[in-house]
């Protein structure tokens, strides 16, 4: 079994899952998702901009397993980010995934008018249609330009995390409000360097893992949720396969000596807002 954790709404999610970024293609996405929902993973994390929810909704209909069973994530462009246009959205996210409830909902990217669409999200969730809301690449800076104007809390920050990047400051500022912090690129997004490390390498062999397994138990360890994406089936398996073993508190030392601080995406940088914002428009073919 995937151990859960407990969110601030009193909402119990799985801490391990199943990312969907980078899958265009729908019947590599349903292929995929299938093999996850086989493999036992119940978390599937999607999001408007991946354009793959109705390949997810035809999985998780297919699969045979009961709604109550399943914790489906995905999230809401910033081409939505009004009030009327994020209800909409929302609606729209359900329609795709086939689905009358989320479990979680994400404003994908903190940019344009986060109050309002927030404000949708919060009315979405008092209407049973969103479990849980949160957030999503949130730095400590854009938290609080935001977040003190919510009524609710976020239940979670979706945000780049992985041994090269463990957002120190965040995670303070996190959890001294209760708020999960879930990672993307868990795995680098399959960086070749990160892989390599020698105590990773060191790691594998003394406990019959490979790396993308110390990484992701390391991860988890370390108490944030995960849900490494892969379109290959035995790499779908051994994902998942993290819970038989425990790294020592030395050994965890060392994973978190690999922090350099830095991601790959810095959500403050000049122009990261005015690019995000362009970047398309989800309504463009309405
Ligand atoms: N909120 C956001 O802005 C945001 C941004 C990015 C991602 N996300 C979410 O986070 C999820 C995970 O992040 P991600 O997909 O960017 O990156 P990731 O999970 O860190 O890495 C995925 C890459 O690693 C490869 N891979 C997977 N398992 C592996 C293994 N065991 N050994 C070696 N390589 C492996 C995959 O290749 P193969 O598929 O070929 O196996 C793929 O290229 C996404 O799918 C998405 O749901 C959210």
């Amino acid at each position: 079994m995937v151990p859960t954790t407990k969110l601030n709404n009193g909402v119990v999610m799985p801490q391990l899952g199943f990312g969907v970024f980078q899958v265009p293609d729908l019947n590599e996405c349903e292929a995929a998702v299938t093999a996850a929902l086989k493999a036992g993973y119940r978390l599937i994390d999607t999001a408007t901009a991946y354009q793959n929810e109705t390949a997810v909704g035809r999985a998780i209909q297919k699969s045979g397993l009961r709604r109550d069973e399943l914790f489906v994530t995905s999230k809401l462009w910033v081409s939505e980010f009004t009030y009327e246009r994020a209800k909409q959205g929302i609606d729209a996210s359900l329609q795709r995934l086939g689905v009358d409830y989320l479990d979680l909902y994400l404003l994908h990217q903190p940019y344009g008018d986060v109050p309002g669409a927030w404000q949708a999200m919060e009315a979405a969730q008092k209407a049973g249609k969103l479990k849980s809301i949160g957030v999503s690449n949130m730095t400590p800076t854009l938290w609080q330009k935001f977040v003190p104007q919510f009524e609710t809390i976020p239940a979670v920050n979706q945000v780049e995390f992985n041994p090269y990047f463990q957002q120190q400051p965040l995670r303070q500022l996190l959890a001294a409000q209760d708020v999960k912090l879930e990672a993307w690129a868990p795995l680098g997004q399959g960086n070749q360097a990160l892989f390599k490390e020698p105590i990773i390498q060191q790691l594998a062999i003394k406990y019959h893992k490979d790396a993308g397994q110390i990484i992701l138990r390391f991860e988890h360890q370390e108490g944030v949720i995960v849900f490494p994406k892969s379109v290959h089936s035995a790499r779908i398996k051994s994902n998942r396969d993290i819970f038989d073993f425990e790294l020592t508190s030395t050994e965890m030392a060392q994973l978190r000596a690999l922090d350099t601080g830095k991601g790959h995406h810095d959500p403050d940088a000049p122009g990261v807002s005015e690019q995000l914002l362009h970047a398309f428009d989800v309504h463009a073919d309405d």
